[in-house]
Parts: structure tokens; sequence; C-alpha cells
């Protein structure tokens, strides 16, 4: 079992990223006027920029860019039966400790991971027994002893319409894939989509967490980006990789380098093919895709790895997983899973819907249940891996965010040096002419240096400040984020300098 590490200190880097959070407004808990619930999250203004570009950037990523992907928009409240035919009413648990004498509750794997500093992904309900009671474990709370581990169904459930009954129960989705599912016989008759091709969502899904925690890394309600790709089960080794792409490396943890209990290593994905590490050439592809993705909005290879799914974490869809680990503060964690469904979905809708849900392949004139490759990946826990890697402090302590100018809240900040007539109504008729081709904010008030901190803080890339030379000559001051170096540009040609910068 890898060890995880410790948070020490007060002022660690997730605390830092909290409380800017909290300063700027980017994230902060919901209903706090009213004392908020744990695990559920409001964004403010930047927040939700940067969500937006975010999302917006996976769905061009996903879905513009490709012609074998179409997108979806499911509802949040489904019939049980959806939840009973994909095994999320049946298998869909966290394992449950209960405090005998205070009665706290707590997810028995996490808390063994907290008191024993070890990675619990992969471990079952019997050896988290046998380590609560070799340890010793007791309530961090009061000392109590723990009840027997038992499993704890996450779906929040309601009933719709006047009458509660069995018929009238519904359950908040958990996951959206399986809105996908059960909308692919549609899909495919509108769409006319051949084998292989996907079908996308972004959209929110609810899971009842014993404990959320580490902010938003693991909440209660948040948004998934999902992609189904169904592929002929017979081509699975039919996807075409690019030599360069092959030739990529990143860290894998393979099932064999987790039960040595040895370290991750750097390989290819060639490499991974041809040792049958990955096990068919489709899952590699949208294992280097998303591996691009990650990287095409900031994030560092280095804190990136591929941490392949222990027989006995398998979800019970799928056969085998590879899972996205980023490198968090507190430790190795999945920003994104990757899993082969097999044909599982499908098959179980078809036989609880009485809908048989197949492709009929024209050349070779017989019905196929697709096999499906899933990459998913939660919004929330993207932007907050995104913001941990763009955290940056200056000699002096100032914090600035790294952010790619494709995914920062605001790309240009306008600034007038001083609030004095002249200069802001200068300075607004450069906003005028900028807001209009890109996402700029005007702030007038305060000092430069003030003006310029705040933007760093999330992350604006650039900066236009107009000054008394700026009335003479029609020159502004640029400023970039990073290395706060400056250099003067002319107003006519601004608008173009900077689309030229942010596509950089
Ligand atoms: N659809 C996979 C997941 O929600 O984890």
């Amino acid at each position: 079992m890898e060890e995880l590490k410790k948070i020490e200190g007060k002022e660690n880097k997730m605390d830092k990223i909290v409380n800017l959070c909290l300063r700027r407004g980017i994230l902060f808990p919901s209903n706090e006027i009213y004392g908020s619930m744990a695990g559920f999250f409001d964004y403010g203004p930047v927040g939700v920029e940067l969500k937006k570009n975010i999302e917006n950037n996976w769905w061009k990523f996903v879905v513009n860019d490709r012609d074998n992907i179409v997108g979806i928009d499911g509802a949040l409240i489904n019939v049980s039966k959806v939840w009973k035919a994909s095994g999320h009413v049946d298998s869909f648990n966290d394992p449950l400790v209960e405090c005998k004498k205070c009665h706290l509750r707590f997810r028995a794997d996490q808390l063994i991971e907290e008191e024993l500093k070890i990675s619990m992904d992969g471990v079952g309900v019997k050896q988290l027994q046998e380590l609560i009671d070799k340890h010793k474990i007791k309530c961090p709370k009061c000392g109590g002893d723990f009840t027997e581990v038992q499993v704890f169904n996450l779906m929040f459930k309601t009933h719709v319409g006047a009458i509660e009954n069995d018929a009238s129960l519904m359950y908040l989705r958990p996951e959206t894939a399986q809105l996908i599912f059960t909308d692919f016989k549609r899909v495919l008759a509108v769409s006319r989509k051949k084998l292989p091709f996907g079908m996308a969502q972004i959209g929110k899904a609810f899971r009842n967490e014993i404990s959320p925690r580490n902010f938003v890394f693991r909440s209660r309600e948040f948004s998934q980006m999902e992609l189904e790709f169904f592929i002929n089960p017979e081509k699975m080794n039919d996807a075409e990789i690019k030599e360069d792409d092959l030739k990529t490396e990143c860290f894998f943890y393979t099932q064999e380098m987790q039960e040595k209990n040895i370290k991750h290593e750097k390989m290819s994905f060639e490499h991974a093919l041809e040792k049958k590490i990955i096990g068919t050439k489709w899952h590699a592809y949208w294992m280097i895709e998303f591996f691009k993705w990650f990287k095409s909005i900031g994030i560092k290879p280095e804190n990136l790895r591929f941490r392949q799914h222990v027989k006995t974490e398998l979800s019970h869809y799928s056969s085998e997983t590879w899972d996205l680990d980023y490198n968090y503060p507190w430790g190795w964690k999945e920003v994104e899973g990757i899993a082969n469904r097999t044909d599982f979905d499908l098959k179980q809708h078809s036989k609880f819907s009485g809908d048989e849900l197949s492709f009929f392949d024209e050349k070779e004139k017989k019905k196929i249940i697709p096999f499906v490759i899933e990459p998913s990946t939660g919004v929330e826990r993207t932007l907050l891996t995104v913001l941990i890697d763009a955290y940056s402090e200056r000699e002096d302590g100032r914090v600035f965010l790294d952010l790619k100018a494709s995914i920062a809240p605001v790309k240009i900040a306008v600034l007038p040096l001083m609030p004095k007539e002249e200069l802001e109504k200068k300075a607004r008729g450069v906003f005028d002419d900028l807001k209009n081709k890109i996402v700029c904010d005007y702030d007038s008030s305060g000092s430069i240096g003030k003006r310029y901190s705040r933007f760093d803080e999330i992350g604006t890339p650039f900066a236009v400040t107009i000054d008394y030379q700026t009335l003479e000559d029609d020159t502004v001051t640029l400023r970039y984020r990073n290395d706060m170096r400056q250099e003067r540009i002319k107003i006519s040609g601004l608008s173009e300098k900077m689309k030229e910068l942010i596509d950089e």
C-alpha cells in the first residue's frame, strides 16, 4: 500500500488555495448565511467563468473538434429502473462505520487512510475491518469503538408527484453516463453515426458522500464531463494512434507495481501496449487523448500518472480501469477515470427496458452490441487541480495563478494608472474596443500595484495600463503576469497583439 503524504502545518498549500477561493469568491460553501451543509458549493463571478472555460474547452476537444462524437444533456432525476439496471441500486456503495458512543459516521477507508497514512485504494470491506481491529482504530472525535464495517448506498432518493410509493421513487443521477446509455437508441437513429462513435455529456451528478472532504475534491453535488465511446468489440485494437503520441511518456502505476508496493515508473504508451499493460488500443487512445487534454489546460505532466485499478476495486461494470491521478497535497488521487465498460450497460438496459440497444452493421448484416470506453472526469475536481497546479508565490509572498490564457477567467485587465477623468475616459475607450473580442475587466479603484495583485490572484495573464504618456502618443503599457515584464505598445495594434498572445 502506497504511503500518503502528510499535510503539515496550518499554512499548507491547500489552506492557501481554499483561502484564495473564499477571498476572491471563486468557490465557497452554498447556503453560507444559514450555515452550510458539507459537500455543496456555489461558484462566484470568477469561479463561474473558470468553470465555463474548462467545460467549453473539454466540449470543443471532445465534441466540436471531431466528427464521430455528438453531445446530449440528460435529465437529473431518473426513474428507479435506470439505476436498478445499471447496478447502482445494488452496488454503488461506500464502506461505513459508526461510533457506538457519539454516533458519528465515517467512511471506513478514509478513516484508515488518515490514521495510518497509507492508501486504501482497492481495499475491500473485510480487509478494512481487519485493519480497524488490528490497529485498534477509535473514533477521532470521542475515542469510542466502531460498529462493524457496513456498506452505504450513495444515491439520493426522492419521490415524484403527490404519492410516496415504489412507483414514484426516483433517484438523482450519481453519474451522467446512464443517460447516454438510455438515450443510445434515439441518438443513434437521429445522428446516423457508425461505429466507432461517441456520445458526450457535461452535467450535474449527485452522491450522498459519507464524509465530503478536501474542499471540492469530493462533494455531494458536482458536475461531470463524460464520454461514452462505442466500439465494435471485435475492433478494440483498431484505433489509429499517431507515432508521436505512442512515443509519449508518462508515469504508470500498474496493478503489479501496486501489489509489489514499488513506485510508479515512466514508460511510453507504445511500451505499455506492447507489454499488454494497457488491454486494448482504443483504451490507450483515450488515455493519450486525455493526458494531452490535461496538459493543454496547463497541468504539468510530472504531476500526472496513470494508475490501474486493482481487481478488488474495479467497478461492477468495468473490465479495466485506469485513473489519471494528480499529485495532490494529500497524495496521488484520481482526477479522471478511463474505464472499459464492455457491453455491460447496453445489455442491462436492453434486459430491463425490453428495448434492444444495439447497432446494425449494414456491411456485415448483423447486430452488434458495442463495447464502451468511458473517460469520465469531475468539473470541480479538474478546476481544483488547475488551481493547485497554477498556484504560485513571488519571493515577497504575493500570490499569482499561472493559468493558461485559454482558461483564465479574465484575459486582460484594463487599468487607468489613476482614477483621473482624462485617463478613465481613454481607458474606457480601450476597454470598450477590446471587450467585444476578448474577455476583459476594467478596474480604476486603488493603487496600481494592488490592482495588478488582484488580477494576478485570479490568473489574469495580461494587464493594459493607460497613463499620461497614452494621452500624448496613443501607447499603453502591456504587463505580463508571471514575470511582471512591461512593454509599450500602440493602441492601434493592441487587439491583434492580444489575440496573438492569448492564442499562444
Ligand atoms: N461514470 C463513471 C463515474 O461516474 O465514476
